[in-house]
């Protein structure tokens, strides 16, 4: 389990105090555990990625890819609330980020950062030393501030382009 320190929260002790334990919010991202997690993993993902662009009805959740060994599913959770998913597809030197996603009523506050950021060092602790990704036209703004650059040439109609960033050497 990859853990990062989040935002903190205005919570007191019952002195009145800031209780420092409740200060310490924690994000992990963890392999989906139970039927809940794999729950919102697979709602993220079908909502975010395909209906949210106009693809209803043709999200599989049985996808064979999601059991290849060496592709890791893992969900961005603070406790029991999980608010966004990657698949990481461990090929070393290389890890293959896929189906990014923040739940939709939580983008744009750091979350899809963080979210990458502990994938990545997950990828480390698997010994890659380069990133890459299939990236949608509309989150190239987003892979470029976390560190990656345009690797590939793709046509102009293509939908996505490969992004890479390399994190060792
Ligand atoms: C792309 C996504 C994962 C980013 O997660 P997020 O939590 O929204 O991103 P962050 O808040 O960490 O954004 C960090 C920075 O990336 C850039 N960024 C993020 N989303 C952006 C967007 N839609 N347009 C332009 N820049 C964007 C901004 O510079 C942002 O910093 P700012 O908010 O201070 O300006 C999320 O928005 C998402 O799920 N989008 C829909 C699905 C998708 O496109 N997934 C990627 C498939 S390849």
């Amino acid at each position: 389990m990859l853990e990062s320190s989040g935002a903190p929260q205005q919570k007191r002790g019952p002195l009145g105090s800031p209780n420092r334990d409740l200060l310490k919010l924690t994000y992990e991202l963890r392999s989906p555990s139970d039927s809940p997690d794999w729950d919102a993993y697979h709602a993220i993902r079908r909502r975010v990625l395909f209906e949210r662009r106009g693809r209803m009805g043709v999200y599989d959740a049985a996808h064979p890819d999601e059991q290849k060994p060496g592709n890791h599913p893992k969900v961005l959770a603070l406790g029991r609330e999980v608010l966004g998913v990657i698949r990481i597809d461990l090929a070393p030197p290389q890890a293959v980020f896929r189906r990014v996603a923040v739940r939709e009523d939580r983008q744009r506050r750091g979350l899809g950062t963080i979210l990458l950021g502990l994938a990545e060092q997950f990828a480390l602790q698997h010994h890659c030393k380069e990133l890459a990704s299939h990236v949608d036209r509309d989150a190239v703004a987003f892979y470029t501030k976390c560190g990656f650059t345009v690797t590939g040439s793709a046509p102009l109609e293509a939908s996505t382009v490969l992004m890479s960033k390399k994190i060792i050497g």
